[in-house]
């Protein structure tokens, strides 16, 4: 393996865990690390330059690799488009950049016969990249979806443990540093949505364009949802899912959803990620692992670092790292044609009402619907958990408005397509949730 001299720009949480893998190998020496601020006090002593001047990386001819883990979009495109037209290879964490700046980013890599190198910035610590990018180098991806963000696993996580409020569970994911002081990214799904682009890129070929993926955050789940998701033998979990389409478009979209007990994303807690991909040739593939924090983080980008080592001196190696990813944007289905299963609690205030009139208003309003549970309240109003058909929002919205002195109190997304399979029918409830069932209770299924 040869020894590749490299510049680090960012010292903070991810940083700091790159000096220290670097610190433990021979084949990187980090020659210079640049930061913000110089004066900040670091967990790490490193005996290289530290400085507050990117250049003395960028414009080093010494240097072959920049390792970027500062985030954001500006000033660190400038600075990576300008470490890679002085022919630098670059390993970067960074989702944010590389899903809005993705197709410029690799079309100059190319051109200029260099490498981005990107395995820290979906998952963390789980190979992923790597895995879509070699392992599964003989398949077309049919699905990819997966529990893409720590943060709000952690918080919805924390609400099906304990049956606090959102407010409650994201208070103690910030006190116990799971959430940012300004969580918006994550709870709102940017985050999920940046990391479906890059997925997208390079299971599907295209970047999307994030601020056109369909995003749902998880802000607006209440611990009724999740009662409701328990009675069921459900859990919520926020994913990101992509799905090719026959008229060259893909389908993306970031959203929670009920997951079945038995379906392998069901027992997946706290910040840990879980991805489900399912390939033409290998069928469906499972990976799990810590998503984010200081080691593993650093463990990607390490790795990236050290496999770009190992064939930094053999003739014409870049083109064996060149993702296939086109310059174009994905072109992805429209909001209006997206369709959702989803399982719906309704309320209904007239005392004695029919529950199989609700079902016929549905019905002739265009919605097949399963009901699943009929029950009462504490004030003897009736209450129906019903699954609804795949089906356009508005179609849903625009049925469910058309039954009488009804309350709609949740609506909540079914799992549906590969992901679903052999799980949603097969699924059961655990002992414990199947009790707190009341009146006619069924499997939770999908008529779709
Ligand atoms: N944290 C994670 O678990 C995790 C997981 C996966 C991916 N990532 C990605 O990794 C990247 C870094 O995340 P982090 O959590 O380590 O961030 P962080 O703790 O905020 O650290 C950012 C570092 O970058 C430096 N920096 C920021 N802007 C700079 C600039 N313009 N020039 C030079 N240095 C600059 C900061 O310098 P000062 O210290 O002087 O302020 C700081 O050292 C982000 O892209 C993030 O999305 C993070």
């Amino acid at each position: 393996m040869s020894k590749i001299v490299a510049g680090l720009i960012g010292l903070g949480t991810v940083g700091t865990g790159v000096v220290r893998l670097l610190e433990r190998q021979n084949h990187i020496r980090l020659k210079t690390i640049a930061v913000r601020d110089i004066k900040k006090k670091r967990e790490v002593s490193p005996s290289c330059l530290i400085t507050e001047n990117v250049q003395d990386i960028i414009q080093d001819p010494e240097i072959e690799l920049v390792i970027e883990v500062a985030g954001g979009i500006e000033p660190v495109y400038s600075y990576l488009e300008a470490a890679l037209r002085a022919g630098k290879h670059v390993v970067t964490a960074n989702k944010k950049l590389l899903a809005r700046r993705g197709p410029e980013l690799f079309s100059l890599a190319r051109a200029k016969g260099v490498n981005i190198f990107f395995e820290a910035s979906v998952a963390g610590g789980v190979p992923l990249i790597s895995t879509l990018q070699k392992g599964l180098n003989a398949n077309q991806i049919n699905s990819i979806a997966g529990i893409l963000n720590g943060t709000t696993n952690y918080i919805l996580s924390k609400m099906h443990s304990s049956g606090c409020s959102f407010a409650e569970a994201l208070k103690e994911a910030q006190e116990l540093g799971f959430a940012e002081a300004d969580p918006t990214d994550d709870v709102e799904g940017h985050d999920v949505a940046n990391k479906l682009s890059i997925l997208a890129a390079l299971s599907f070929g295209r970047f999307a364009n994030p601020e056109q993926i369909h995003r749902e955050g998880i802000t607006t789940i209440t611990a009724r949802d999740i009662a409701l998701a328990k009675a069921n033998g459900c859990v919520i979990k926020l994913i990101g899912l992509g799905l090719p389409q026959e008229n060259n478009k893909v389908e993306l979209r970031v959203h929670p959803v009920l997951v079945p007990f038995g379906h392998p994303f069901y027992a997946v807690n706290g910040a840990e990620n879980a991805i489900l991909v399912n390939g033409s040739a290998v069928g469906q593939i499972l990976l799990s692992g810590p998503g984010a924090g200081r080691e593993p983080t650093a463990s990607a980008v390490v790795g990236d670092a050290l496999n770009l080592a190992q064939v930094i001196n053999l003739p014409e190696f870049e083109s064996f790292f060149q993702p296939k990813i086109n310059t174009t944007w994905a072109s992805l289905t429209e909001e209006s044609e997206l369709a959702f299963a989803n399982l719906v609690r309704i309320k209904l205030l007239r005392k004695g009402a029919d529950i199989e009139f609700v079902a016929r208003t549905l019905l002739q309003n265009g919605l097949k619907t399963q009901i699943i549970n009929a029950g009462e309240d504490e004030s003897g109003y009736k209450i129906l958990s019903l699954t609804t058909a795949t089906q356009p929002d508005a179609i849903v919205e625009e049925a469910l408005a058309h039954v009488p002195n009804a309350i709609v109190e949740s609506r909540l997304r079914l799992l549906q397509n590969q992901l679903a399979a052999g799980y949603q029918r097969e699924s059961r409830a655990p002992a414990s949730a199947q009790q707190t069932l009341r009146g006619n209770s069924r499997a939770l299924s999908v008529s779709c």
